[in-house]
């Protein structure tokens, strides 16, 4: 936070002609994987393209929900399926050391294509719906403090966690 492309509207991607592609996806694979993080987007490794990348195993704040599928999402669009609203924590690679509680819509559609151009149209909910939000706000420059209604729900990791405030857990890295 802080560097001026991160407030930045990315650029669409055509996934065919875009030769370039695989080793973007490859370092974001590398970079999320190495940070621990449940997604990634390209402007966050200097790259103004509209592609994201996410996947989580485990979904520690939503135990009961299905784990978010391995996905990389290009040019996507995404469209609330309802007027609800949850809060959640969230963090950022782009904010480290740092979580806020967040408003995202509940209930999504989210479409876009993958790396060899296939059509993805999807439904999400919960996690895996506040995962594809965080991410594809980066599309578009926006970052989660920015999006804090009480900024009192904004700390330190270190200081949340000491606290009782929050509980560490994997896959909690982003968001
Ligand atoms: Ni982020």
């Amino acid at each position: 936070m802080g560097d001026p492309r991160l407030l930045e509207v990315s650029a669409e991607v055509n996934p065919i002609e875009n030769s370039s592609l695989e080793s973007l996806l490859q370092d974001m694979w590398e970079t999320m994987t190495e940070a621990d993080g449940a997604g990634l987007a390209a402007p966050q490794i200097g790259v103004m393209q509209r592609v994201v990348i996410f996947g989580c195993q485990t979904n520690p704040r939503y135990p009961d929900a299905p784990p978010v599928p391995e996905t990389v999402l290009i040019n996507p669009v995404i469209t609330p399926l309802n007027e609800v609203q949850e809060d959640g924590w969230e963090g950022c690679l782009s904010v480290p050391g740092m979580r806020g509680i967040v408003p995202r819509f509940r209930d999504i559609r989210y479409r876009g294509f993958d790396q060899y151009g296939n059509t993805i149209d999807r439904e999400a909910s919960g996690f895996h719906a506040r995962v594809v939000q965080h991410e594809c706000d980066h599309l578009d420059g926006v970052l989660y403090p920015f999006r804090i209604k009480d900024m009192r729900h904004f700390g330190f990791i270190d200081t949340l966690a000491e606290k009782g405030v929050i509980e560490l857990q994997p896959c909690d890295d982003e968001p």
